[in-house]
């Protein structure tokens, strides 16, 4: 028999979701679609592409890899979070300088669109430093009304305003690695 650690982990955690939303093959094929349109858009441009740690490091590694183009990486972090699973609105940043994208044409890309606190924090950050353009690109998207005016130029799926883990995404730094996508059983959250 072959093993497969993400068999074991599943096994690990299964109990612990409510459901799969998004399996491996359908997240990998919505980022087959994703990319082609960022490619196309973006085609005879030098693409700078920021990404917000840690939940989007599973989704940039997929679609970087789909993207045929001349592009830059760098990384921003924040921190958004008081409790495990609620904003608290106030984005901390990290780092002492944000990266230097004067002149770039920006791409941010981040696990999910909330309640905008952190992509809007983030994007004010990155207009202070004028670049050419700046787009913004998320795995998913919940449907609600948004503390922050903010909304995505790329989105990969939609989903209903429920807690959600897995593929980068994280619940007090837990369930990361999971390859696909699932609503944490609600009487997990504290
Ligand atoms: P926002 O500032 O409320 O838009 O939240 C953005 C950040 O909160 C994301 O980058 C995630 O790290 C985290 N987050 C929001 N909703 C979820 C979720 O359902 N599961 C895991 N993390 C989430
Ligand atoms: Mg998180």
């Amino acid at each position: 028999m072959i093993f497969r650690a993400s068999d074991v982990l599943i096994k690990t955690v299964q109990g612990d979701l409510e459901r799969v939303l998004f399996d491996e093959a359908t997240i990998l094929r919505r980022l087959d679609e994703i990319a082609a349109q960022i490619s196309k858009d973006y085609r005879d441009r030098e693409l700078t592409v920021i990404v917000v740690l840690n939940g989007s490091l599973v989704f940039m590694a997929d679609l970087m890899r789909r993207i045929p183009l001349p592009l830059r990486l760098d990384c921003l972090s924040v921190a958004s979070y008081h409790g495990k699973a609620r904003t608290s609105g106030e984005v901390i940043f990290n780092q002492v300088a944000p990266p230097d994208v004067k002149d770039r044409h920006v791409l941010i890309l981040d696990d999910i669109l909330d309640s905008g606190h952190t992509l809007a924090a983030i994007r004010e950050k990155l207009e202070m430093a004028e670049p050419r353009s700046i787009r913004i690109c998320v795995l998913l998207s919940k449907k609600k009304q948004r503390a922050r005016k903010i909304g995505a130029d790329y989105i990969g799926f939609e989903i209903d305003d429920e807690f959600v883990v897995g593929y980068g995404l994280d619940y007090d730094e837990r369930y990361r690695n999971l390859p696909y996508i699932g609503v944490l059983r609600r009487e997990l959250i504290k």
